[in-house]
């Protein structure tokens, strides 16, 4: 099994590092387009594994040969936010650096299944899946992970709990109108709104929908990486191995949640053939005037796209 991540960034390098660590796949190639970083960072990470006991193969590169017959392939290309930035103001730049590198990709593997990472996340699934051609089941973005992870270490903060015992769910599109859905939020099964009183969840929620402008501000120059590259991780996992997670991604929706034609967070099960089914759970009106909401956000900023 052979994975590809695609930008040697912060998120990318975070992810090849993951990877590695874990022994997920045979071999891992980091490409990019800047000589020698790919290479200086994969050989720094390749020089660890005597010490982590991995045997995953893993080079650097800048030529798209390197990536042929990648199983999996993780974009993480494209420009980061900055302070001040919204996560659609990439659009117009993420749009081209995605669109090519999807067409590079494709040029190699083209049975491979995509992972997307760049921002504006929902918009950029809908460009790799324009330029791919493949189906559906093979484009999925790395999202609801990342919104839900955050949900659940501020949850676990908050009760003085494990971080292992909080359970929960964030869908929609990622940006500032995704939905948590504080219903199916627990601790080893206990409904959160039997823990934590109502105007508290609320700002619990509200940091979890900041979450990324709130690393963008300490760090200045770029996003998060550590937690996003965390939720690919948890993603290549479930597809090589085949375990079936129910993980909120963001996938082709066709009328579930009544969405259609875009792409946004919902839960699905991941496995070997990419996305394997969507769990169409019971929501509340409210909860599915949410998500319309979100949805709605993602449509007009994918209509700034011809597609
Ligand atoms: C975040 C950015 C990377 O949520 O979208 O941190």
């Amino acid at each position: 099994m052979k994975i590809t991540v695609v930008g040697a960034g912060h998120v990318g390098a975070t992810t090849a590092q993951r990877l590695v660590q874990h022994q997920l796949g045979e071999e891992v190639v980091l490409i990019d387009i800047l000589e020698g970083i790919p290479q200086g960072k994969a050989l720094d990470m390749y020089e660890s594994s005597p010490v982590l006991g991995s045997d995953t193969k893993l080079i650097g590169t800048n030529d798209y040969k390197d990536t042929a017959g990648s199983h999996i392939t993780v974009i993480t290309a494209g420009q980061p936010r900055t302070p001040g930035m919204s996560r659609d103001d990439l659009l117009m730049a993420n749009n081209d650096i995605v669109g090519g590198v999807t067409e590079q990709v494709m040029a190699h593997s083209p049975d491979t299944i995509l992972i997307v990472v760049s921002n504006p996340l929902d918009v950029m699934c809908s460009v790799a899946h324009a330029k791919s051609g493949l189906p559906p089941n093979k484009v999925i973005g790395m999202a609801g992970i990342l919104d839900s992870t955050r949900f659940r270490s501020f949850i676990a903060l908050e009760l003085n709990v494990s971080v292992r015992d909080v359970q929960a769910l964030v869908l929609g599109g990622h940006g500032d109108s995704m939905v948590p859905l504080v219903r199916y939020t627990t601790v080893a099964g206990i409904p959160i709104s039997d823990l934590i009183d109502a105007k508290r969840i609320e700002e619990i929620v509200e940091r979890t929908r900041k979450g990324g402008i709130e690393i963008v501000n300490y760090l200045k120059t770029g996003s998060a990486y550590y937690a996003p590259a965390a939720g690919v991780a948890e993603m290549v996992e479930s597809i090589l191995k085949n375990q079936r997670r129910l993980l909120p991604c963001s996938v082709l929706l066709n009328g579930e949640f009544g969405v259609e034609g875009i792409f946004m967070g919902v839960p699905c099960i991941l496995g070997e053939n990419g996305l394997e089914k969507i769990i169409e759970l019971k929501i509340t009106d409210d909860e599915k005037a949410a998500l319309q909401k979100s949805a709605e956000h993602v449509k007009g900023v994918l209509a700034k796209l011809n597609l």
